[in-house]
């Protein structure tokens, strides 16, 4: 089993393109951070176009939907011929190389928590190290994450716990937070300050932190942070 790979996203792109528009506490962020329009904004692992087609109404000069999935965009670029949106641009590629030049970007949005699907962990500071390098400084990241300290977190953390020391004795591939396994689809979990002190190390500064996302049961485990780019550090 490739963890993470490009055929396992890939088999999950009907059920991200049913999902449209964005969450109440990704809306509010975008609404008070997003404020200018002749800008850039880039849209990490957009899947199915669930942010990409919101942002892109929102009148932004030039709005990129990238995925390392080509089902997932065809996904995107089948609802986008419903729209009339000369400003969007599609791109293919690993969040880990992101093929865009240093100070270009000038919005990141990170919904869903598509960069704790960066698999393994050294790959997705990687993808962190990329989103510094290519955002303008005074730029801005609305990026999201599971917490590790919900109730849903701890209680994935008590599943996979176990089942990690397992891999460890037999061998299989195995990374310390990515609690949970969705058909091949790790996802990273960590706590609010260490993902916090990720960002500082690389130049951004929280200005203010959501909890809430999709269903509300489940809505706990996800964080959602605006942060500024200060430049590299
Ligand atoms: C949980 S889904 C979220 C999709 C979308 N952001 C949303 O809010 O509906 C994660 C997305 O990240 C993409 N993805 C996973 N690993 C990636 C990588 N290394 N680089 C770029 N995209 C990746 C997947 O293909 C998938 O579309």
């Amino acid at each position: 089993m490739t963890y993470n790979s490009e055929v396992v996203w890939g088999s999950r792109a009907d059920n991200y393109a049913r999902m449209n528009g964005l969450w109440k506490p990704e809306e509010l962020l975008v609404k008070k951070y997003f404020t200018r329009r002749d800008v850039t904004v880039l849209d990490i692992g957009c899947g199915g176009g669930r942010t990409l087609i919101p942002l892109a109404k929102m009148g932004f000069k030039k709005v990129i939907g990238l995925d390392i999935s080509k089902e997932m965009l065809d996904r995107t670029k089948k609802k986008l011929r419903r729209e009339k949106l000369e400003n969007v641009k599609l791109v293919k590629s690993d969040a880990a190389e992101l093929p865009f030049k240093e100070d270009s970007i000038d919005y990141i949005f990170n919904g869903f928590n598509s960069l704790d699907c960066v698999y393994p962990s050294k790959r997705r500071e990687k993808a962190l190290d990329e989103v510094a390098r290519v955002m303008k400084p005074g730029g801005i990241i609305i990026h999201s994450f599971h917490n590790i300290l919900t109730i849903h977190g701890r209680l994935r953390f008590w599943y996979w716990t176990p089942r990690m020391i397992l891999e460890w004795l037999l061998d299989l591939p195995r990374d310390g937070g990515y609690l949970s396994d969705i058909g091949g689809a790790k996802m990273f979990h960590t706590t609010v300050g260490s993902e916090i002190k990720r960002f500082n190390k690389r130049g951004f500064h929280l200005l203010e932190k959501l909890q809430g996302g999709m269903k509300k049961t489940l809505s706990k485990i996800f964080v959602i942070m605006a942060m500024r780019y200060e430049g590299p550090k």
